[in-house]
């Protein structure tokens, strides 16, 4: 589900007129919708209900605070891959006790930071981990809980940068040899070894993957589970999105290509939960996408228009700072005017924004409704991945964030002045 919808003329968020927020607030403005988001959790923890199931949301995905806390008073456990993102937990009411501390380089402070705070597991990605993450407990007098992430040399059949699963990818430990690993791993004295994780990838848009890649494991789990007592069996996150489609229903994208194929939850959960349930085990989901993604939107405004003999270019006050997909993954997102289009008036055009590179596009050679400069358009299924890489490249401010909740829009992050952008920088004395 998603709220993004058109009613008397523009493009609402649930019960907020996008217009009215951008006059209010300036553009570019990521926008999120609560509800969405919500409907999202509980979708996936619903469809789960017959497992003992912990969704750790993805926190990487998309961090602002009310995000958090959104999902936090949900009782929902995070994924994280760094310290920033343990005191973001924390700052937004999350508990560490239901957090996951995933990446393949946590450093002494961050492992540090993750003992005292009494974090869930540690998913380790590599036997030296394993070593340090033991040396710095033993250092506290502590002992970390731990699970190994196997790299079950999987293909996720995504793009080749946010896919994780295969031997030559840098993440987990080789299947062939994780059992040596654990072996290793039991005899260190301040390791708990709590369970098992495996992630093969992002943005994936058919359930086969997932199968084969638990069906692989699954053996391994059992016998985990009879020598080392471990507890649960994280499956990672990585359920895709349509990019394509992104409206709700009801006629008015009609622009818009349908081709794209949802990875609907039924049928994640129809097929994963039979699998898993015989092993006994808590299963652990790391959600990002999924939950956020299209749940939130970009707003632009067009500034100027450009034909040249080759193209017709909108050049519009977002750029690839403020969201890099289409530049780093020639990721997809959706064009919807705020004003709701004609029908049948299009034109093939391509977005730009303003920043000095070729990559700095959001759509080449797309047909869109027709727009002219003034007008204002959202980039669906921007709250994933969106406003968390977004850098001040070019010194461009960092775009305000808000988040709607029904007819209430509240500004959950302003927008950077250009006063932040020099904060904490100094010129040297002669
Ligand atoms: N767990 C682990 C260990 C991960 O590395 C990731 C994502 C997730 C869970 C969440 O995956 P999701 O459910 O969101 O697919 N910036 C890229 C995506 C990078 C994903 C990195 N890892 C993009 O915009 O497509």
């Amino acid at each position: 589900m998603h709220s993004f919808h058109y009613q008397n003329g523009t493009l609402y968020c649930e019960g907020v007129d996008l217009e009215a927020l951008a006059d209010e607030h300036g553009t570019p403005l990521y926008v999120y919708s609560a509800a969405t988001i919500l409907d999202h959790y509980r979708r996936l923890s619903g469809a789960m209900s017959e497992l003992d199931c912990l969704v750790c949301y993805a926190t990487k995905a998309n961090s602002n605070l009310a995000v958090l806390n959104l999902l936090a008073k949900e009782g929902a456990g995070f994924d994280i891959v760094s310290g920033g993102e343990l005191f973001r937990v924390e700052k937004a009411g999350g508990d560490p006790g239901k957090c996951t501390f995933a990446g393949v380089g946590k450093t002494r402070a961050e492992i540090e930071a993750g003992l005292k705070k009494g974090i869930y597991s540690f998913n380790a990605e590599s036997e030296a981990e394993v070593a340090f993450i033991n040396g710095v407990a033993g250092q506290l007098g502590l002992v970390a809980p731990v699970a190994l992430r196997v790299n079950p040399n999987v293909d996720a059949k995504t793009h080749k940068y946010i896919s994780t699963g295969k031997s030559e990818n840098k993440f987990g430990i080789d299947f062939a040899v994780i059992r040596e690993a654990y072996a290793r791993a039991a005899t260190l004295p301040n390791v708990k070894l709590r369970g098992l994780q495996m992630h093969i990838g992002s943005q994936l848009t058919s359930v086969s993957p997932f199968v084969e890649a638990v069906e692989k494991v699954l053996p391994l789990v059992e016998e985990l589970k009879s020598l080392y007592g471990i507890e649960f069996f994280s499956i990672g996150g990585g359920i895709g999105i349509v990019y394509q489609d992104s409206l709700a229903s009801g006629g008015s994208d009609w622009w818009i290509d349908k081709d794209e194929k949802p990875l609907t939850i039924e049928e994640y959960a129809g097929r994963l939960v039979p699998l898993l349930q015989p092993l006994g085990l808590r299963i652990v989901l790391e959600p990002g996408r999924f939950m956020v993604g299209n749940a939130g939107v970009l707003l632009t405004e067009v500034l100027y228009e450009k034909r040249g003999t080759a193209k017709t270019f909108k050049i519009v006050d977002a750029a690839m700072n403020d969201l890099i997909r289409p530049a780093l993954y020639e990721g997809h997102h959706e064009v919807a005017p705020l004003k709701e289009p004609v029908p049948g008036e299009t034109e093939v055009v391509d977005i730009v924004g303003p920043v000095c590179e070729s990559g700095d596009f959001f759509a080449q050679n797309r047909e869109i409704p027709a727009v002219k400069t003034g007008d204002r358009l959202a980039l669906l299924s921007a709250g994933a991945y969106g406003f968390v890489m977004a850098s001040n490249y070019n010194s461009r401010p960092l775009p305000a964030e808000i988040l709607v909740s029904g007819d209430r829009a509240m500004v959950v992050r302003k927008r950077q002045t250009f006063e932040d952008l020099i904060e904490g920088e100094d010129v040297p004395e002669d």
